[in-house]
């Protein structure tokens, strides 16, 4: 026999190898056991624990504060005699939840839903007091994304509880579950209706669905024509795929989701919880707003230009810069004119400046309650709403009682300044209040809703404008307002 180890007698080779085996042997029982008596949530929780010690210790190596060093190391060791417990949260109904023990450190989802109050299973469904993960998931919502237009009357809407939520109240304002429902962005009825009419199916553009419908589930959306597939295929399903599913493949945010929970292009879980740290498919975190920046409108729009003739998409050129563009809103107004609308596009100053929702109002993103055949139909505001023409200036309304919307939609924006009974506050033609932009000594102010900078608006009226009072779609003022440059201003 061959030795290949010529200076081990064989004897101690074969005892070295038997030992060897041994000890492997025990090794994998004590791990059995140990993960056996270590159930999955504790698993989890060691897991959770070691991150959060872990981004503890690179806090303190790069701090050069001394005091900020000691409450850090101090926060250290009170982290390291962490064990695995079941964590138990007691909600006000009395109903009790455990969810937590396995999402520990997971962020608050909102100031206005907190933990403690709302609990999870609320909007989430599932188990409360499984901790097996299949059993607490089981019946989940939307599956783990209760913003599904497909399930947000249980969630959002809350139907399944005796509270009202976001459906159900009597003023019809405070019901976004249903409003939602009929917007254009959710149904892609405008879509549907105006290829449709341009390619010679309906006289006029015209509604075919209904609310809570979406056109890509109309059964034959072009009349069995050649280019119905490419329809369906290319626009229909393209963008709010099975209820407004965002774009990119990796989303599986939905409906709700698509605009109030913030995302970038990796669509990546980037917070505490360590059961879905890293996994696609999520928000950036655990976390609602309402101070929804320009680049989450963006996931769906600025993207390319449809072509309704022949149904094809085509994606602009400079897609990258579209990526490149932080939600943050740091950039310098130019990279902003580059980043957020496709190339050869005029717009004026302030339709790159503020974020969209600084124009597009409440009723435009969620919906009004009706189905329009047409985007233009749709539409609430109106350069003049803020600007007024040379003949008029913007309208303006006193707020009257303390039930007024306003109050409401102050409450969901930290930014919006305080608002008082009988302060001026701006109005569209079309009767919607704006509360973020208010009458000051001065004249109008806007509050932009994401970031909370105050824009004085220059007005029309008493300026060197040279507009015709009876043109005042963007495209008439475009022909001199061009921030680009390229036009004369
Ligand atoms: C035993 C541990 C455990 C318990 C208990 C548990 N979860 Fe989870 N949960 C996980 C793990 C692990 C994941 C990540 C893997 C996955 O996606 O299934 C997860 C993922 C999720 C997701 C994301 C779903 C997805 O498909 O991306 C949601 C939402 C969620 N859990 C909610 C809950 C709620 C609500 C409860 C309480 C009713 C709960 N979980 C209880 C372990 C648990
Ligand atoms: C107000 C409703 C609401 C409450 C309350 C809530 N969630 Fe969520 N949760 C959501 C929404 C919306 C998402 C986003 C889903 C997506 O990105 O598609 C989400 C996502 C998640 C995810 C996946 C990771 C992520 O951030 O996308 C987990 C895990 C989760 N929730 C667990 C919990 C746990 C545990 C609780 C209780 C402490 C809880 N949620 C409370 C609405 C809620
Ligand atoms: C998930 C994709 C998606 C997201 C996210 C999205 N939109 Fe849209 N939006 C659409 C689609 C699709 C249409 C066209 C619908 C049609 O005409 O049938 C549209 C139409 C519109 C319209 C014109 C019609 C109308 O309803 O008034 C406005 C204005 C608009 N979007 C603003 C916004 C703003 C502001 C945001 C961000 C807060 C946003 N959108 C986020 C997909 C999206
Ligand atoms: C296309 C984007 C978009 C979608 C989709 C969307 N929202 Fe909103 N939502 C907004 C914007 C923008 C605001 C902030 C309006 C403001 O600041 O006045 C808002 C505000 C809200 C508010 C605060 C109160 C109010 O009405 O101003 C609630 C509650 C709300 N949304 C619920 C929902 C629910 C529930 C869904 C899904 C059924 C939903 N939203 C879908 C864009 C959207
Ligand atoms: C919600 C209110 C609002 C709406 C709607 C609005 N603007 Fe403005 N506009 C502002 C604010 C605030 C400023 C000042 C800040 C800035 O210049 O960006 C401004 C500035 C301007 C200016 C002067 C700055 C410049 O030199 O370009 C022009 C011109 C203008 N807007 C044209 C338009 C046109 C055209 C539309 C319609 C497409 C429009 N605005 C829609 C709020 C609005
Ligand atoms: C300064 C205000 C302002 C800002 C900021 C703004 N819009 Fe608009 N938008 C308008 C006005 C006014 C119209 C109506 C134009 C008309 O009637 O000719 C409009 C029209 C639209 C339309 C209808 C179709 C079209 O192209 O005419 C869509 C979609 C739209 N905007 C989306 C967005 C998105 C997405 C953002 C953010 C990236 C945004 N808007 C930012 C004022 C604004
Ligand atoms: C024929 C060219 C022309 C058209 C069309 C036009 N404007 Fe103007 N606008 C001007 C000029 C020139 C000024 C004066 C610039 C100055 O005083 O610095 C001006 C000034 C303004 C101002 C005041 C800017 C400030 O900084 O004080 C606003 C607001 C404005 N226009 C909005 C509009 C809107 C909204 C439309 C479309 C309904 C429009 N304009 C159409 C040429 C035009």
């Amino acid at each position: 026999m061959c030795n290949k180890f010529p200076w081990v007698k064989e004897e101690t080779g074969k005892i070295w190898l038997f030992g060897g085996s041994v000890l492997l042997f025990l090794v994998v029982v004590i791990r059995v056991i140990w993960v056996n008596s270590h159930p999955n949530w504790e698993m989890w929780q060691i897991q959770y624990y070691q991150a959060q010690i872990a981004q503890l210790k690179s806090k303190i190596d790069s701090t050069q504060n001394p005091e900020l060093r000691k409450t850090l190391e101090q926060q250290l060791d009170n982290l390291k005699e962490q064990k695995p417990e079941i964590k138990t949260l007691i909600l006000p109904n009395g109903k009790i939840e455990r969810c937590q023990t396995c999402h520990l450190g997971i962020e608050e989802i909102s100031a206005s839903h907190s933990s403690e109050a709302f609990g999870c299973v609320v909007c989430h469904g599932g188990n409360a007091l499984s901790l097996d993960q299949n059993q607490a998931h089981a019946g989940m919502y939307g599956a783990g994304h209760p913003g599904r237009l497909e399930v947000s009357q249980l969630s959002c809407g809350s139907q399944n509880s005796n509270t009202q939520c976001h459906s159900g109240n009597v003023r019809s304002e405070d019901n976004q579950v249903d409003l939602v429902e009929s917007s254009l962005m959710a149904s892609k009825g405008g879509e549907l209706s105006m290829i449709r009419y341009m390619h010679g199916l309906d006289i006029s553009p015209k509604i075919s669905i209904k609310p809570g419908v979406i056109a890509s589930q109309v059964p034959s959306p072009f009349n069995g024509q050649p280019l119905e597939q490419k329809l369906l295929s290319n626009c229909l399903e393209a963008c709010h795929q099975s209820n407004g599913k965002l774009l990119e493949q990796a989303s599986l945010a939905n409906g709700c989701e698509s605009c109030h929970v913030l995302t970038d292009w990796s669509h990546t879980y980037q917070g505490q919880d360590v059961t879905v740290k890293g996994e696609a498919g999520h928000g950036l975190t655990h976390r609602l707003t309402t101070q929804i920046p320009y680049t989450q409108c963006n996931q769906c729009h600025n993207q390319g230009i449809p072509n309704l003739y022949n149904m094809q998409f085509n994606s602009r050129p400079d897609l990258a810069s579209v990526k490149s563009s932080s939600e943050k809103g740091v950039e310098t107004p130019t990279d902003r004119l580059k980043n957020v609308y496709q190339p050869s596009m005029v717009f004026t100053k302030c339709e790159v400046e503020l974020d969209c929702i600084d124009c597009h109002t409440r009723q435009e993103v969620m919906g009004d309650g009706h189905l329009y055949p047409t985007e233009y139909q749709d539409l609430k505001i109106q350069c003049y709403d803020c600007h007024g023409t040379k003949d008029k200036k913007p309208s303006g309304w006193t707020v009257g009682t303390s039930d007024d919307l306003a109050f409401e939609e102050e409450q969901v924006n930290t930014n919006f300044p305080k608002l008082n009974i009988g302060d001026q506050i701006l109005k569209t033609a079309k009767g919607e209040e704006l509360p973020y932009i208010r009458q000051d000594a001065l004249g109008w102010v806007l509050t932009s809703k994401v970031l909370g900078k105050k824009y004085p608006i220059p007005l029309v009226y008493g300026s060197g404008c040279m507009q015709n009072p009876e043109a005042q779609t963007s495209n008439d003022c475009h022909k001199c307002h061009d921030f680009s440059g390229n036009l004369k201003r």
